[in-house]
């Protein structure tokens, strides 16, 4: 099974802080039988501070060192998008994930997010957490226009695996939700087991994952 998006690339950003736990956390994602991991580091969000310049040597460090457990993993991004440079890490080469404010919709944002695509970071938009956004309902002519342009949707694992959120109900109930991933910033206990029963409970979304993993195999 895959994690498509986490924060457990340790001392980069407001996820996992030191190399110790980014291994017990992986331990126990391995032992869950979660074993493609993606990291994606927050970019250019404006509310969390980001090492960039420690992020491809952490990610050499952590990679080699987990592969000995079993667990395969690989360099992506969460790209804050609003009006600013937009690069980021495409995840696993090809999707460009990306977060908004949670309050207010970037002026003229599909226009922005697919400036991202033009600039041949990624193939594909996949819209982190869209049940956050307080402005994006699943009915609504902006999600509409978002999934007419192709984009993805991913729901956090914490938000359906045992209460389902109200937010994440409406989404889900649309048909529109084609990813669920952690996001996880560090939780130790359970955490891969959070995801793994949002998988068991969402049968028809874990095998679109399932479809994405084996693009890497
Ligand atoms: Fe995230």
């Amino acid at each position: 099974m895959l994690d498509f998006h986490s924060h457990l690339l340790y001392g980069i950003d407001d996820g996992v802080k030191d190399r110790a736990q980014s291994l017990e956390i992986l331990a126990e994602y391995k032992a869950a039988g979660i074993d493609h991991v993606v990291f994606t580091p927050h970019l250019y969000n404006p509310y969390v501070t980001t090492a960039v310049k420690d992020i491809r040597a952490h990610f050499a460090d952590l990679h080699q060192a987990v592969l000995e457990l079993g667990v395969e993993t690989y360099l992506g991004a969460e790209l804050f998008v609003r009006h600013q440079e937009l690069k980021t890490i495409p995840v696993l080469g090809r999707y460009a994930l990306c977060e908004f404010d949670v309050y207010s919709e970037p002026l003229g944002f599909c226009d922005l997010i697919d400036r991202t695509l033009m600039q041949g970071m990624g193939n594909e938009i996949v819209i982190a957490h869209v049940e956050r956004y307080t402005w994006l309902e699943p009915g609504g002519q902006r999600a509409q226009e978002m999934k007419s342009r192709g984009y993805l949707f991913q729901v956090n694992a914490e938000s359906v695996a045992d209460d389902v959120s109200s937010r994440a109900r409406k989404w889900l109930d649309s048909g529109m939700v084609d990813l669920i991933a952690s996001d996880n910033h560090g939780r130790t206990s359970g955490s891969a087991q959070v995801l793994v029963r949002a998988y068991e409970k969402f049968p028809r979304i874990a095998a679109k994952m399932k479809e994405i993993e084996d693009g890497i195999r």
